[in-house]
């Protein structure tokens, strides 16, 4: 993670000066301006997970239409031992994402005398809070939350050598990448994990249209509120004065490019301020906030190798839905 000590402070007055979150607000506003000014609009998907949206997409994991938490926690479950095994014993498991998920818990119980607990999240505040919450289950681990940006190259506290790592990375949330930037990732994750290492990862399946795009839209609009999020976000901390109700959620799959795209829908013609600059919306125009890939299992192994990763093992439930790959440094 970048050091934030030499950005400018903002004095609040109230003897709180906090130059992490000014330097973040400074990059929030510049990638979000960049992000709408162009004809194809885009909102980068790390700024859904705010605090509120941290807590939506915990909700999002619940939801019967949402398949791919459930599936992989009972991929993780029924074969925790196998899986443990793979790793093997003295792990220092570094999972990218908060860690909130009982199948964190699920590996934690089964891994042979597991050395090290390191989740690795952007949201600061998520990231304490599921910290805290596990230390309290697991009173004798050492557990030490990380924030960082896990899709750029980041390294472990020195004490951690990297000899017996295993990066846990569950959630699908690889799917978010473009593929280049998946294999960048997978490339950083092969760099981390050294050549006695391993990848524990988590990934969607293609399947049928309708299965994924009911996922991504469910019925109580859970995360229509997830993704419309982003927008109060922006009117919250950057001073944007977007109209909740001129705008809706869409989520549609494309099977070429074999990823759900996620967006946020003008509903008519209109015009948005944000820190003083005025963005145009035409009726009907979008903001792409989210690409969720889904993939083969062949194709996510090639994808891998391609990184310098190849697999070991891989587990799926009986639909084929969702496949967790344990994979190695080559
Ligand atoms: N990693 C999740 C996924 O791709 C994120 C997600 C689920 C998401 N539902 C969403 C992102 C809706 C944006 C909007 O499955």
């Amino acid at each position: 993670m970048d050091d934030f000590k030499n950005s400018q402070p903002s004095g609040t007055g109230c003897g709180v000066v906090d130059d992490t979150s000014s330097a973040e607000q400074t990059q929030f506003l510049s990638d979000v301006l960049d992000g709408l000014s162009g004809d194809v609009k885009h909102l980068h998907c790390k700024y859904l997970y705010d605090q509120r949206g941290s807590e939506l997409f915990d909700q999002i994991c619940d939801l019967d239409e949402y398949y791919p938490t459930r599936t992989e926690s009972s991929i993780t479950c029924q074969n925790a031992a196998e899986i443990a095994q793979c790793i093997g014993p003295n792990a220092t498991v570094v999972e990218y994402g908060s860690g909130s998920s009982t199948k964190t818990r699920v590996l934690l119980d089964h891994l042979e005398d597991a050395s090290a607990y390191l989740p690795v999240d952007i949201s600061a505040e998520h990231l304490q809070r599921t910290a805290l919450q596990l230390q309290e289950e697991y009173p004798d681990l050492d557990i030490s939350p990380i924030v960082a940006d896990f899709t750029q190259a980041f390294e472990l506290p020195q004490q951690y050598d990297s000899s017996g790592v295993v990066v846990y990375f569950p959630g699908s949330t690889i799917g978010n990448l473009l593929p280049d930037d998946a294999i960048a990732l997978l490339e950083n994750v092969s760099q981390l994990c050294g050549p006695e290492g391993s990848l524990l990862i988590g990934f969607d399946l293609q399947k049928e249209t309708v299965i994924l795009e009911r996922a991504y839209n469910d019925c109580q609009g859970v995360t229509a509120e997830f993704n419309l999020n982003l927008l109060q976000r922006i009117n919250r901390e950057l001073e944007g004065d977007f109209d909740l109700q001129q705008f809706a959620h869409l989520a549609m799959y494309n099977q070429s490019k074999a990823r759900v795209e996620i967006y946020i829908e003008s509903l008519c013609e209109q015009t948005v301020n944000i820190d003083d600059q005025e963005i145009d919306f035409e009726s009907g125009q979008r903001i792409l906030t989210e690409y969720s890939h889904k993939y083969t299992i062949e194709g996510f192994a090639e994808m891998a190798s391609s990184a310098g990763l190849e697999m070991n093992r891989v587990w799926t439930d009986e639909k084929d839905y969702f496949a967790v790959m344990h994979l190695r440094a080559t």
